[in-house]
């Protein structure tokens, strides 16, 4: 077969910017404090990085050796790999998933567009959190403005990906990435100094193990992997953009260390906030657009620190839905033979049209259930709860027990002693310990046993 000359990012920097850009998103700022808030805190946050470490890196261990092993897009890399048909089908989770994913998260990050405008612009007269939330909840069941931002986001994505893997997600990353680390630790600095810091780190830190049940476990799991971005191919597609030399246990370990790191600096900064303003820790999805705003109209240049809040969120989640876009536009081009510009409108248009459909279930769409949950809901459920346990299961044990040793040694190329007993670790975990766990939280938090 003819080999095609195949993009590829230039630098060492560039790719723990991409793959960090991808782990680090709504999922770590937004979804994190407030899973967190609503199972216990400190808890909820050991499990996670349990799954982190545990399942997470070996999973993504796995994806990156089929990626770049392969150099091929998800759905071309199972057919490369494996003979059977149903292997194929691992590919096609992951699209679809993605693109699922696509549509409600656009919806999320056009909020925080939105509270982009609304810090330049002014709250208005809401400054309690009874008024802020009584906006916010206008704001969100209304038609026209939330729609308007899912498709100006959707736009800005179309934009970086057009430009190409180096071009535009590897620069866009490269300069996003530092900032949205800067802008961290300033407001963590500042959470530090608030009256009720103390009280938010103890909720933050002090375990309380009874709150854990098996729904609780599952949720750990679907956030864990959802943060990583396992389980659908993303990284299986951004590994197939990395060089020979990039190092795949360190890359997989320093992306786990700094995607958790985020998590607990977002919550170092959301709840000592919350404890100080008296807010509920468990507030739910709406935990960051109705508490944080009710803090900055509370403090000394209020405006400025609400506009780089959510800037940072609008930035983390640029750089995750590129790459979650990515999934399909490299099967478009690679397997499908689309040209770039034409699979990037492609993606982008369908997850306009589904998320429009996500946008609307919190208005004129609220009626219209599946299982009781709403458009946005059960994109959300299905996909972080189920597709990506089950599609992060088959894809470790495609690697584990499919896959050649040789191709995997050959990967993971430990160069010390201290470097094989990881591969040794990685692989047993591969093995054994994922699936079987995945499994287990999986089946437990569907109330089969
Ligand atoms: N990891 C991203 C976050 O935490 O926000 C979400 C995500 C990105 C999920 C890419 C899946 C994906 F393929």
């Amino acid at each position: 077969m003819a080999q095609q000359k195949r993009a590829q990012f230039a630098t060492r920097l560039g790719v723990v910017a991409v793959t960090v850009g991808s782990a680090v998103g709504l999922g770590n700022i937004w979804r994190f404090p407030y899973e967190a808030g609503a199972h216990g805190g400190a808890a909820f946050i050991l499990l996670n990085l349990l799954f982190a470490f545990v399942i997470g890196v070996p999973v993504m261990c796995a994806e990156f050796i089929i990626g770049r092993h392969t150099g091929a897009d998800v759905r071309s890399a199972f057919r490369k790999l494996s003979r059977g048909k149903l292997w194929g089908c691992v590919g096609y989770i992951g699209i679809g998933a993605s693109i699922l994913i696509l549509s409600f998260y656009s919806v999320v990050a056009g909020w925080t567009m939105e509270y982009i405008y609304r810090s330049i612009a002014g709250f208005g007269a809401a400054h309690t959190a009874e008024a802020l939330h009584m906006q916010f909840d206008a704001f969100a069941t209304s038609n026209v403005r939330p729609v308007m931002w899912t498709l100006i986001f959707l736009a800005c994505n179309y934009f970086v990906l057009a430009r190409g893997v180096e071009k535009g997600i590897e620069r866009v990353s490269n300069v996003l990435m530092p900032m949205l680390f800067a802008i961290l630790v300033v407001f963590c600095i500042h959470s530090l100094f608030l009256p009720g810091a103390r009280e938010g780190l103890l909720f933050l830190f002090k375990p309380d193990f009874s709150q854990i049940t098996p729904r609780v476990v599952l949720s750990a799991m679907g956030q864990a992997f959802f943060s990583l971005s396992l389980g659908l191919g993303c990284l299986i597609t951004y590994s197939s953009y990395f060089s020979r030399e990039t190092p795949l246990m360190k890359t997989a370990m320093l992306t786990a260390s700094l995607d958790s790191l985020v998590a607990i600096l977002a919550g170092v900064i959301i709840f000592p906030a919350v404890f100080t303003y008296g807010q509920a820790p468990a507030a739910g999805p709406k935990l960051v657009f109705e508490v944080l705003p009710a803090i900055f109209s509370d403090m000394p240049f209020g405006q400025m620190w609400s506009l780089l809040f959510f800037l940072l969120l609008f930035i983390a989640s640029l750089t995750s839905t590129v790459s979650m876009s990515e999934i399909s536009i490299a099967w478009f081009c690679d397997d499908l033979g689309m040209k770039r510009r034409t699979a990037t409108a492609l993606n982008i248009g369908l997850a306009m049209v589904l998320g429009t459909l996500c946008a609307l279930s919190f208005g004129s769409l609220n009626d219209m259930r599946v299982f009781g949950l709403t458009l946005f809901d059960l994109f959300d459920y299905v996909s972080s709860n189920l597709l990506l346990p089950v599609g992060g299961m088959l894809i470790s044990i495609f690697a584990g027990w499919f896959l050649d040793r040789k191709v995997v040694r050959g990967e993971l190329a430990p160069s010390s002693a201290g470097g094989r007993a990881l591969m040794r670790t990685i692989v047993f975990c591969m093995r054994y310990v994922a699936p079987v766990c995945i499994l287990a939280v999986f089946l437990a938090g569907l109330g089969v046993f």
